[in-house]
């Protein structure tokens, strides 16, 4: 047995619906994922995916334009006979304005194999759950084998997000529900859990005592696009920190957990947001920073305006958002955590650096550099980690040196492509792995913390501009001696 085959785990047949089965999301994530891990021999079992559609039954067109999602996210080139294989397990099914006769051809069909286990996932806005969730329990549809995937967000508050987990559970077990954020499902996130708690090195320095402070961003360079009308509803707070970074968060910050089981994962994650100091109105300001982008450039492109891709005379809606966290517990006290996610950024790229505390004696008097190391995880487009020391330059003159880094790039000691976040997880969810999915507490915890912010933002903190291309604003709560980890940063 090769290694490829020893880490594929088995995985048991299945069916798996998708409500907004025809939506953006699951032609250009969902289903292309599964069929790429059909084309890699993982999916070797039967299965069936229904996609749920509200206006269309032409499932020839429909197969016609998951084709061309496929093609376009294909690492290895063409895989014709794959995809043709691969779209005869795909239906689209029409939910017509008498949904319980929907419900009960859906259920005949799922009846023809009903050994397969069920995965119902909902890519439709959470309004839409409770209406989804009665008919399916009603029309007999769920079983204890079923799993529901939700997709963000959950809900615009605390309170809103407890209604949608009440709306969940009254027909989902916490067992069988899979809160998706698409960040754990990169290799290079699942990678930090690797890099702290399967490598000696760093554990030991990771701590308030040898760390100065922790930058975590993610810059992206396009606009809303298309996404408008609900981005002009959420903005970055929403949209990115409440889930995405604090995610990553919980990752860079959690204690060891006792085993890779879900809930010994989960339960260090809901224990760091849960540590994350609470904002109040006297301490928001100089902490949080909110931005919205004006016209700019890239190069010889010229670049929109928010208000002008929203098309909107005016909006409060933040696109930018940096914040000066703290976690109060023994490991992290006092060290500075700064988040910052923004668009229409100078580039597109997400990195987490941690900023080593400064050598407590300099024996090199003339050196322009701070004595310290840096360690560089990045994210996306390139997948690296760096560990930034200061190295003497060659040659006469004294000690003249400068911050070199070793480098680890993945696509050097992995040459296979890393499969996509929606692949991975998606076969976790098939083969019933939380590990990487949201709990119902952390998702609690999380909103807890950032309606400490968004309860009263508005209110205290101006919206300020900045130019679309650049680093975007966010100085002013930086400590002293500190500046914004940026690409160009040395
Ligand atoms: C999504 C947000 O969850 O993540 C988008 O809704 C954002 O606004 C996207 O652009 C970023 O994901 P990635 O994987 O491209 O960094």
């Amino acid at each position: 047995m090769n290694l490829k085959q020893k880490i594929r785990y088995k995985i048991n047949p299945f069916n798996i619906v998708i409500f907004g089965g025809d939506g953006d999301l699951s032609k250009r994530k969902i289903v292309p994922a599964l069929f790429h891990r059909y084309a890699a021999k993982q999916l070797n079992v039967d299965f069936n995916i229904y996609c749920i559609s509200r206006s269309s039954n032409d499932e020839e067109q429909f197969k016609t334009v998951l084709r061309e999602f496929i093609v376009k996210t294909n690492h290895k080139g063409s895989k014709e006979k794959a995809t043709d294989e691969f779209l005869k397990h795909v239906k689209l099914l029409q939910i017509k304005k008498n949904s319980d006769a929907f419900y009960a051809d859906l259920k005949n069909s799922l009846d023809e194999n009903a050994e397969r286990q069920r995965v119902f996932y909902f890519s439709v806005p959470s309004s839409a759950f409770s209406e989804i969730c009665g008919t399916l329990r009603s029309s007999g549809l769920v079983n204890d084998s079923s799993k529901v995937v939700l997709e963000k967000p959950l809900g615009h508050d605390l309170k809103s997000s407890q209604s949608i987990n009440a709306i969940i559970s009254s027909t989902f077990k916490e067992k069988q529900i899979f809160r998706i954020d698409h960040y754990l499902g990169k290799e290079t996130v699942q990678n930090i859990m690797v890099l702290r708690f399967a490598n000696h090195l760093f554990e030991r320095a990771w701590n308030a005592e040898n760390i100065e402070n922790i930058q975590i961003t993610v810059s992206e360079s396009l606009g809303v696009e298309k996404r408008a009308g609900y981005y002009d509803n959420t903005g970055a707070l929403l949209d990115m920190i409440q889930n995405h970074l604090l995610q990553l968060l919980c990752l860079i910050a959690m204690e060891p957990p006792a085993s890779l089981n879900p809930d010994s994962v989960r339960n260090e994650k809901v224990k760091v947001l849960q540590s994350l100091r609470l904002f109040k109105p006297s301490t928001i300001k100089g902490n949080v920073v909110r931005g919205q982008y004006t016209r700019g450039a890239n190069g010889n492109e010229k670049l929109n305006s928010y208000l002008e891709d929203i098309e909107k005379y005016n909006s409060e809606t933040e696109s930018f958002v940096a914040i000066k966290a703290y976690i109060d517990n023994w490991r992290w006290k006092n060290v500075p955590i700064y988040l910052r996610t923004g668009k229409r950024m100078k580039k597109r790229y997400s990195d987490i650096v941690i900023n080593f505390k400064e050598l407590p004696h300099n024996i090199f008097p003339d050196s322009e550099h701070r004595l310290r190391n840096k360690l560089i995880i990045r994210l996306q487009p390139e997948e690296r980690i760096e560990l930034v020391q200061l190295s003497k330059i060659p040659g006469p003159g004294g000690y003249r040196f400068k911050p070199i880094s070793l480098k680890l790039d993945f696509i050097d000691s992995f040459k296979d492509p890393m499969p996509r976040a929606y692949e991975r997880l998606i076969i976790d969810i098939i083969r019933g792995n939380q590990t990487l999915f949201m709990r119902h507490d952390e998702l609690e915890a999380a909103w807890n913390w950032i309606e400490s912010i968004s309860a009263f933002w508005n209110k205290e903190i101006p919206l300020s501009l900045y130019e679309s291309g650049t680093w975007g604003p966010g100085d002013e709560i930086l400590e002293k001696n500190t500046k914004w980890e940026t690409k160009d940063s040395k």
